[in-house]
């Protein structure tokens, strides 16, 4: 079940011209620098160019997902955009639970479940985040924390629909903030979360780290026993900076 994998969340980051030259000037350095394809690179830009995006990246080795969907099918819910709505334009990939939605848009674990269950309705394949703060790591509560997240949302799946699943444990501390978590409390954090979908689905998913990875620190993250990968915000956004951190 583990593989590599390297996501660029974009956030609300890149319009049209500079999604499509990014992507297809990717394209064309994978191409020349013969990037092996025993990796999953998968980017999430804005929901406007997810479309295009996916046109572009058609037939590479490079996968879209959206940075977020609604847990209706559809509706009066102005503003919103539904997973039938991704499915229908070829998605197949959502990033749900990241911390910005959980505190900006106050989405709690009831409604990530709800979430989940329609992604996975539509089959789509989900990057589930889950992470503390600095004032539950201080407190060193960031186990139970981690492990309540999953228990109220991706727990509540069958084993069959954990298959769907990537985690992300992104410390809310260390996200965007140049404050990287060590590789020491990464990988025991790694370690744990891996235990309990062990011992609950006896299953060994691929686990990502994110949180101010960049190009210098990246291998260091990724020699680590329980790090599959990243999830990226900034150092994705520039073209050579993620480039470095996809070949470590
Ligand atoms: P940064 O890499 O900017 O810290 O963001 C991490 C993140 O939130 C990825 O989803």
């Amino acid at each position: 079940m583990r593989k590599k994998i390297v996501i660029a969340n974009w956030k609300m980051n890149h319009d049209f011209y500079e999604t499509t030259s990014f992507l297809r000037s990717f394209l064309r350095i994978i191409f020349e620098k013969k990037i092996n394809h025993n990796k999953e690179i998968i980017i999430a830009p804005s929901f406007p160019f997810l479309h295009i995006s996916n046109q572009i990246l058609q037939g590479t080795i490079l996968h879209v997902a959206a940075q977020n969907i609604h847990y209706m099918e559809k509706g009066s819910y102005t503003g919103e955009v539904s997973v039938s709505m991704l499915k229908s334009i070829g998605i197949q990939k959502v990033i749900l639970g990241h911390s910005e939605r959980r505190e900006f848009f106050y989405e709690k674990n009831d409604i990530l479940l709800k979430k989940i269950k329609i992604a996975l309705k539509y089959g789509f394949h989900i990057i589930f985040c889950v992470g503390e703060t600095d004032i539950e790591r201080n407190k060193n509560q960031q186990f139970n924390v981690v492990k309540n997240q999953l228990k109220e949302t991706v727990f509540h799946c069958s084993l069959n629909d954990i298959r769907s699943f990537y985690i992300a444990y992104e410390p809310i501390w260390a996200i965007g903030t140049g404050k990287t978590a060590t590789f020491e409390q990464v990988q025991k954090m790694h370690q744990f979360i891996r235990s309990l979908f062990l011992e609950k689905y006896g299953i060994n998913l691929s686990i990502l780290y994110g949180g101010s990875i960049n190009e210098n620190n990246a291998k260091d993250f990724f020699l680590q026993k329980d790090i599959d990968g990243g999830l990226i915000g900034n150092s994705s956004l520039e073209l050579e900076k993620f480039i470095k951190i996809v070949q470590s």
